[in-house]
């Protein structure tokens, strides 16, 4: 691999005290860092802070000129990146690049999207995804994933919805956390993106203007960053939004003061693609001098692909725009990852696993990860598992279509390698002596054909002979990801029109929805057997969705999300607080819509399983407790069907009494938990005491003495409750904030 062939000469050059490597001493990397530093010239420290992106018909002598210190997007092509490596050592530069890509779920071999991962709850499951798709795409080289996104999102209209892990602050930090140890775990370096509140741009509309109030971005967009940060994320990604009026790019209070002052990030900040670039857009400054100095003096160290500190960050040096101290305050920061990756890759396992093992190890984590993470939103006709049948119907251009399966963001993979619904259904179907039929009905989504298509009819014409259907509709994969922001989430006219024709037939019709954020089932639902959320699989998660349908397999993911009954509805979340006239739904005076009930269609943590479960009253370990205490409180859950499940236990904490108005309730804890037909289980949920607070104007973290209720149960809704006492208050400033979930990461 040129990359460890150009670090290993590296190493003997210029470490000659030899690597203690990964282990090393913080005071020996640094020194190395001081030595690469003290022999660049200002090019080559420009050349660090820049990041060149590859495109169709790259000039390599741009490499070769040393322009790049750093690289992203070559990896999608074996071609450039054999190019790119003859192209590098001529360029003099003193320390490897750092090779960068997005890869949400994969690089070669696609996981299940993050949201999807997240639907299951699991964090090791998590983890470990990161950790074996860094795995393959290092062995390519490429040692940088511009991720894992943390955002925050409470508005389905928002396409990235997909990229992240949901709605709930808990879920969310405890997922950031643990993709950010397997990513490193991995070997890769990571990019949290997007700082801060890319989740909450108004009318969710792609890269727009974002309002927070300090409470709330404190209480909901910052804590998976932090708890990222403390796990080890080498990197942030600022945002293209302008939060609070300042463009990210050059937010200096938020990436300077809150980023690293409070929060005490000391790695490197990147740029979004060119948003430095686009300060001009967002006109706060017409001359590029300037606007090279407003992003490096707001924090930003890298220069993601708008090549702007490479033609500007000079003249803004002898203008006096900037500072030489600040440039080399920025180089440090983006050496100190290559320096701990370079000791990483010098104590790696000579024997470690080859990138088939690799593949065949994502191939099969894929299909776990995908069978904790289907959702089962409706089983009205118990349709699911799929029983006493001879003839199976598979109906829906999405069923068999490879590139759908991948997704939004397929990295390097190969369609050919991809299991799609129908080869899984139909050989799964075969081992029971089932016979398949597969039928198109209408390509894709069906978003471009008429609700009187000829083949739609001829579809359900078709399906009725068999004697169950299952049709995969949903949003297919280019209508999901970045740039995707809707206005109206309700199907196609021709997908609602395949699927109510399929329910005509008066067979039993199980749709699985495909896609990465809520769509409107409000037009689909009526009639069906069951409907079941199964994302986008990736290159082998199709093969779950088999199992599931076939009763091999338990359903047990959940909503990472609520999901609500019309567009207009968004955005929405379990948490809010409380209102001076809550929602009821026979008056009018309340606080709710005149044309929607109250309700979400699926509460957030929302999924059924296929035995009924049964919750006690939840325990305390102690009625009483301090802030410096960790409660226990334990639930017993039944398994009171034949088949076992695998359950995902929630607790919410209520504050009854605050000098805020808070969230209705909050997730707290949560544990997947698998229980045997008849059986019951005691599961232990741990609570930190200090985790109950909020923030308050200034910043502070509270939590103020009095009673706060538990509810235990299988959703959002719970309502099994216990009673705390909280003895006395908490009232720390950011620094001192307790990091959310870390106690699991660590643990
Ligand atoms: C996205 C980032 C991504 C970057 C590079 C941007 O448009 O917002 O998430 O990492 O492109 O592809």
């Amino acid at each position: 691999m040129w990359y460890l062939r150009a670090l290993a000469g590296l190493l003997l050059v210029a470490t000659p005290s030899g690597g203690t490597a990964a282990g090393v001493a913080p005071d020996e990397a640094e020194a190395r860092v001081e030595v690469l530093l003290g022999a660049m010239t200002l090019p080559e420290k420009i050349a660090q802070l820049t990041v060149v992106s590859d495109y169709p018909g790259f000039d390599f002598a741009r490499v070769e000129t040393g322009e790049a210190g750093n690289v992203m997007n070559f990896g999608y092509s074996d071609r450039d990146m054999r190019l790119l490596a003859a192209a590098w050592p001529k360029s003099g530069q003193k320390i490897p690049m750092l090779n960068g890509i997005d890869m949400e779920y994969g690089y070669r071999t696609l996981l299940p999207v993050p949201i999807a991962q997240a639907a299951t709850f699991d964090i090791a499951a998590n983890r470990e995804a990161a950790r074996l798709m860094s795995r393959e795409a290092v062995l390519d080289g490429v040692d940088w994933t511009m991720g894992p996104m943390v955002d925050v999102s409470r508005d389905q209209r928002w396409g990235r919805t997909v990229e992240g892990a949901g709605e709930d602050v808990l879920l969310a930090s405890c997922l950031a956390g643990a993709r950010t140890q397997g990513a490193r775990a991995g070997g890769q370096a990571v990019i949290l993106k997007h700082f801060v509140g890319h989740g909450f741009a108004e009318g969710a509309r792609e890269y727009g203007p974002v309002e927070l109030g300090e409470p709330f971005l404190r209480d909901v967009a910052l804590p998976p960053f932090r708890t990222a940060i403390a796990v080890g994320a080498d990197m942030v990604m600022a945002a293209f939004n302008a939060v609070n009026g300042v463009p990210m790019a050059a937010n200096r209070r938020l990436l300077q003061e809150m980023l690293r002052g409070e929060a005490g990030f000391g790695g490197a900040i990147v740029s979004d693609w060119e948003s430095i670039k686009q300060l001009r857009f967002h006109r706060l400054a017409e001359d590029p001098v300037e606007v090279v100095a407003l992003a490096l003096r707001a924090g930003v160290d890298l220069d993601m692909s708008s090549d702007q500190y490479r033609l500007h960050l000079a003249e803004a040096l002898r203008r006096g725009l900037v500072r030489g101290d600040e440039i080399d305050a920025a180089v440090r920061r983006v050496l100190r990852t290559k320096v701990r990756l370079e000791r990483e890759r010098a104590v790696a396992d000579p024997n470690g696993a080859s990138p088939a093992v690799v593949a065949a190890d994502l191939r099969r984590l894929s299909v776990e990860i995908a069978r904790r993470a289907d959702v089962l939103l409706e089983n009205a006709g118990n349709a699911v598992p799929l029983k006493g049948i001879r003839r199976l119907a598979i109906v829906g251009g999405l069923a068999d279509d490879a590139a759908a399966h991948l997704g939004p963001t397929p990295g390097h993979a190969a369609e050919a390698e991809v299991t799609t619904f129908a080869r899984a259904l139909s050989e799964r179907a075969a081992r029971s002596g089932v016979a398949a039929d597969v039928v198109e009905g209408c390509p894709k989504s069906c978003a471009e054909v008429s609700p009187d298509d000829p083949r739609i009819a001829e579809a359900a014409r078709r399906a009725a002979a068999a004697d169950a259907i299952v049709v995969v509709v949903g949003e297919d994969e280019r209508r999901i990801g970045e740039a995707t922001s809707r206005a109206d989430l309700r199907p196609p006219a021709g997908q609602i029109a395949l699927v109510r024709a399929l329910v005509a037939t008066g067979r039993p019709v199980v749709v699985l929805l495909q896609g990465g954020r809520a769509q409107i089932v409000e037009e689909i639902r009526d009639g069906l057997g069951a409907l079941m959320m199964v994302w986008f699989p990736g290159t082998n998660g199709a093969v779950a969705t088999a199992e599931i349908l076939f009763g091999d397999v338990a359903p047990s993911g959940r909503l990472p999300f609520t999901w609500p009954r019309a567009t207009g509805q968004s955005p929405l979340s379990y948490d809010l607080p409380p209102t001076s006239r809550p929602a009821a739904a026979q008056d009018r005076w309340t606080n709710r819509y005149l044309d929607l009930p109250p309700e979400p269609r699926y509460p957030f943590g929302h999924g059924l399983t296929t035995s009924p479960v049964d919750y006690a009253d939840p325990v305390l370990d102690r009625p009483r407790a301090s802030v410096a205490d960790t409660v226990t409180v334990r639930v017993a859950v039944t398994n009171r069907g034949t088949r076992g499940v695998r359950e995902v236990v929630q607790l919410y904490a209520r504050d009854l009494l605050a000098s805020r108005a808070r969230p209705d309730r909050r997730l707290v804890a949560f544990e997947p938990v698998e229980i045997e037909p008849g059986r019951t289980r005691e599961v232990a949920l741990e609570v930190r005491v200090a985790d109950l607070g909020f923030h308050v104007e200034n910043g502070h973290w509270i939590v103020e003495p009095g009673v706060f209720r538990f509810f235990a149960g299988p959703d959002a809704r719970a309502m099994r409750a216990v009673d705390l006492t909280v003895t006395d208050g908490l009232d720390v400033a950011p620094r001192d904030e307790p990091i959310l979930c870390l106690d699991r990461l660590t643990r």
